[in-house]
């Protein structure tokens, strides 16, 4: 939510164009918010910082600095906006500057006594041109930097950011320059993220890696309520209070800038999706030692107190806890403790019962999710432990966790979820495997059996791929003009269900419902009319067949009331034959790990039907990557 990015290089000789580099590290960060966007800019011998913003598309900015340029500098900061408070227009967009022009800043978050601090201003015949909260700390700053000058005799921007984060309430981070320090971007960050790009005669900032991963892969973790000053040669890592933080974790980025960038594939989403087999194949690796055992150190909570779990609560929102709902059925079945899962948002504000036996599994793809941040630093102070399923390295939600479990779908730009989602099922597979291996819930030969099975799961995606998606563009083209289209399953096809539902609702703007199959005779059904398209997750007919009947039967019930049936089935499955209008079918799986193939159609499904009609699939309206206010 908002995108950061801040570029200090060398005075004398910069290596790059500082505002190349925002501009660059901005369209990787698009995915963050893509209301407007802006830069500020400023060099030595220069009365003012330079600002441009335009509202929508950062390719709006691109453009108007095409016709019109803007003046060489040394420093830069950029932002891509999802509005918070105030409409997105050029007015709101930011940088923000403050009363004399000679401070700009950039914010992400919200600042919560932005109301009283205007006020205050106002009072001393400071004017506001813009409805935000970001302008407010503009001013804000720039009268503490003439206050600081005046105490001090010359400026000082890290002093000001120090003093005005202290008066700040709620969520920020925030970057500024200063015309009068034409070499230095400062920062600060509280509950809202903020990373460091280490380079060579040049330093970097932004709200995550991909800002900067183009020109580094060192990167350096700022903690809560830190403040930072780069330059082209140096980081400053501070409190709020200017206490030097001499050891700030430092660590390489474990994926190269490629990685975030479309390759040959016409969106984000549709590469994504495709890279499904590799995010769970490499999601699996390294976890296994030479005995085929699930080998976790890296998790480092005490086997003894993993052992010690007797309730597990999963927490996270949208499409993870969907993912965490798939964990549930999985780890309950396996490790024979109850699990709960909830919705981050949820969990937080209604006094779980939590004790030091309870793990808390977070799960979150940007690791940054503030509901999820607050729910777990909720949990820790109850004193359980925390266990992050994440895919964001150094991200704050494995930062404050007690473990971390990451998934290595490698980085996910397209706004809704995909590779993620599998991902994370399988990583909570193998922390759910490894549960039962410790608590000795499950036989040694059924694990290793268990964990073949998922070792095949890869080729099994890559099958849909390959052999399905005519049949999945047909029938979203059918569907294209569709009003509603509700989503059914059970037991592990429920999670499945919500979460076919969420994909169309959310890139392809059409009405959806995903509900447990179960539930159908208790209220659903009274929405199926004639041609109502249904999409119903069939569980297979080996094994638990008792399940197959079921969902058999509710497909009879709608397709009795004239309902356009879509079933997502497995292979040979004849009943489905019989009554379905469209089939996509998937490879034999076993129950549990069904999700990780049934899933993959319906992603196509809503990308397809939201591409047909003209959507951007990427960037959806509305939304966010990452939703770093709560
Ligand atoms: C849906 C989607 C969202 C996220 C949710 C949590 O496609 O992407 O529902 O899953 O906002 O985000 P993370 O996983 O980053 O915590």
């Amino acid at each position: 939510m908002c995108g950061i990015v801040g570029y200090a290089g060398n005075v004398l000789m910069p290596s790059r164009r500082p505002l190349e580099v925002c501009l660059q590290g901005l369209e990787r960060l698009e995915y963050r918010g893509y209301d407007s966007a802006g830069v500020a800019l400023t060099a030595p011998g220069v009365d003012h910082v330079e600002m441009r913003k335009k509202a929508g598309r950062l390719s709006n900015l691109v453009a108007d600095i095409e016709a019109r340029p803007l003046s060489e500098a040394t420093v830069a900061i950029g932002h891509t906006r999802w509005a918070t408070n105030g409409v997105p227009n050029d007015v709101n967009a930011h940088p923000h500057s403050s009363r004399d022009g000679k401070v700009a800043i950039i914010h992400n978050g919200i600042i919560e006594n932005a109301s009283q601090l205007r006020l205050d201003l106002q009072a001393e015949g400071y004017r506001f041109v813009s409805s935000t909260d970001t302008e407010v700390a503009a001013k804000l700053l720039g009268k503490i930097v003439d206050a600081v000058i005046e105490e001090t005799g010359g400026p000082n921007l890290f002093e000001a950011m120090r003093r005005m984060s202290r008066m700040l309430e709620g969520a920020f981070t925030i970057l500024a320059v200063d015309c009068r320090q034409p070499g230095v971007v400062v920062g600060a960050r509280h509950d809202s993220p903020l990373v460091v790009g280490l380079g060579e005669g040049e330093n970097f900032l932004g709200s995550d890696v991909a800002a900067f991963v183009a020109y580094t892969k060192t990167a350096m973790e700022i903690d809560q309520d830190q403040a930072v000053q780069v330059s082209s040669d140096g980081v400053v890592v501070t409190d709020f209070d200017g206490n030097v933080v001499p050891d700030s974790v430092i660590y390489e980025v474990d994926w190269d800038a490629s990685a975030a960038e479309k390759g040959g594939w016409d969106s984000f989403m549709d590469k994504e999706i495709h890279e499904e087999p590799a995010a769970v194949q490499n999601t699996l690796l390294g976890r296994l030692d030479a005995n085929g055992d699930i080998n976790l150190d890296e998790i480092r909570i005490d086997p003894q107190d993993l052992k010690a779990v007797d309730k597990i609560i999963v927490i996270g929102c949208g499409t993870a806890s969907y993912a965490g709902l798939v964990a549930k059925y999985a780890i309950e079945h396996w490790v024979r403790i109850p699990v709960e899962v909830e919705l981050a948002h949820e969990f937080r504000y209604r006094d779980p019962i939590l004790t030091p036996r309870t793990l808390v599994v977070a799960i979150s793809q940007s690791g940054e999710t503030m509901d999820t941040l607050m729910a777990l630093r909720h949990a820790r102070e109850q004193g359980s432990k925390v266990l992050a399923i994440c895919n964001t390295q150094g991200a704050s939600i494995p930062r404050e966790s007690d473990a971390v479990l990451y998934t290595h779908a490698g980085p996910e730009v397209a706004v809704a979820s995909t590779k993620a989602f599998v991902a994370q099922i399988t990583a909570a597979y193998i922390l759910g495997l490894y549960l039962a291996q410790l608590k000795g819930a499950v036989f040694r030969d059924e694990i290793s059996q268990t964990l073949n099975y998922l070792k095949d799961m890869p080729a099994k995606i890559q099958w849909i791929l390959d052999t399905q998606t005519d049949t999945i563009k047909e029938a979203a083209a059918q569907l294209v003009n569709a009003n509603t289209v509700l989503f059914l399953g059970r037991h592990v096809g429920y999670p499945v269900a919500l979460e076919g539902a969420l994909k169309l609702k959310e890139i392809a703007y059409t009405f959806t419902e995903g509900f447990a199959a179960g539930e159908l005779k208790h209220g659903p059904i009274a929405l199926v009319d004639e041609g109502e398209p249904v999409v119903f997750i069939v569980p297979p007919a080996r094994g638990r067949n008792m399940l197959h009947a079921k969902v058999i039967s509710g497909i009879e019930e709608v397709k009795a009331r004239g309902a356009y049936i879509i079933a997502v089935a497995e292979e040979n499955d004849k009943d489905v034959e019989r009554y379905a209008d469209v089939i996509f079918w998937r490879p034999e799986a076993p129950t549990l790990m069904s999700p990780l193939v049934d899933v993959v159609p319906l992603q196509l499904f809503a990308m397809d039907m939201a591409k047909m009609k003209g959507y951007d699939v990427d960037k959806p309206r509305n939304l966010a990557k990452s939703v770093t206010v709560e």
